[in-house]
């Protein structure tokens, strides 16, 4: 029996339609701006999030790091969710790559920053401190179990970047997510923020790629950026039809994966030994606790893989799950079952 892998949208496979996009894709050698596939993916993506222009690269976090290391210099100082992607889980890039210092601030559990606490974390112009330069959200917020930041709370922060001459950076690997979920047009979620990167290896299902959007100035840096991590392909059309092929047809159909989200965290929350708020849970990631008296993460992600079902511990007692384009509703109702005989 094939496993019900919940461990991650990323796991998505390319359907048939999509495979066959990627092998009659037109191309060309892309650094020489003569991959007709890659052009029209990144004209595509600048469209849609109302921006100038667009620049494709290989992964979330390469786009996250290109984009930082196009709004900053070395020694100046970016804030951002001390729960963030960019802060947790990219090896620290941009301080590594880039001297880009950061500024943590916490974020709410609701993945916000509290916008009193970004105005205090900014600094004054002062020959000790860092040059603050940048502010960075993630919407969808992936540690806060896929929360959605709101176009008001988005817009409350362009005002304070406004007003002390920050740029905007939005972690977008699941905006579309968090569009779908709103029900708000998604360039009402990133028309606030001077450059987006959104993922389509993830609820999209590409195999691999992100886009970085933003003013055409910007972009022209963040590709000279792409060029000094290695970043720069060839003949990508093969992969940018798959982009194509997501941003046509694959947007609209998360919402499904929404209502699996919430089928799954409802069940999961009616299970002995299992803790979580399902009214929380509004796109695909769904974060749960196990009691005290019930085995740790790892061991209960060990076993339950044993009997079928795949699952992330992410802490001590905390276990993920994420649901996404070939994860149906039987498969969720299946798993709930299987946990609910193991927990017994
Ligand atoms: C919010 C967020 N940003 C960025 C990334 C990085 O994407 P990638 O795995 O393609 O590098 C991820 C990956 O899970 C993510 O969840």
């Amino acid at each position: 029996m094939q496993p019900i892998d919940l461990r991650s949208d990323t796991v998505t496979l390319p359907s048939p339609a999509m495979r066959q996009a990627m092998a009659t894709a037109e191309v060309g050698d892309d650094v020489m701006g003569e991959d007709p596939t890659v052009n029209r993916l990144e004209a595509m993506a600048a469209e849609r999030l109302g921006k100038e222009a667009a620049v494709f690269v290989v992964s979330g976090t390469m786009g996250n790091l290109v984009a930082l290391l196009a709004h900053c210099g070395r020694g100046e100082e970016m804030i951002v969710g001390d729960n963030a992607h960019i802060f947790m889980y990219e090896a620290g890039g941009s301080s590594a790559l880039g001297g880009i210092h950061s500024r943590q601030v916490p974020n709410q559990t609701d993945g916000t920053l509290d916008l009193t606490g970004i105005e205090a974390a900014i600094r004054s112009d002062n020959p000790h401190y860092p040059r603050s330069r940048l502010i960075c959200l993630e919407n969808t917020h992936n540690r806060c179990g896929g929360a959605c930041l709101t176009p008001d709370y988005m817009g409350r922060v362009r005002a304070l970047a406004d007003k002390h001459d920050l740029r905007f950076h939005l972690d977008g690997a699941r905006v579309f997510n968090a569009s779908v979920a709103l029900g708000v047009k998604v360039t009402e979620l990133t028309r606030h923020a001077d450059s987006v990167m959104f993922c389509l290896s993830k609820g999209l299902s590409a195999p691999i790629g992100s886009l970085v959007c933003g003013r055409a100035d910007f972009i022209h840096e963040a590709r000279r950026a792409r060029k000094v991590v290695g970043g720069s392909m060839r003949q990508v059309g093969i992969i940018a039809a798959a982009g194509i092929f997501a941003l046509e047809n694959m947007v609209d159909r998360m919402a499904e994966d929404h209502d699996n989200g919430r089928r799954l965290a409802e069940g999961l929350a009616e299970i002995k030994g299992i803790v979580l708020d399902p009214t929380r849970v509004q796109t695909n990631i769904v974060f749960f606790d196990l009691q005290g008296h019930t085995p740790a993460a790892q061991t209960f992600c060990h076993d339950l893989a044993a009997r079928g079902v795949k699952m992330l511990p992410t802490g001590e007692r905390r276990v993920r799950a994420v649901t996404h384009y070939g994860i149906e509703r039987t498969d969720i109702e299946k798993s709930l079952e299987i946990i609910s005989r193991f927990m017994r």
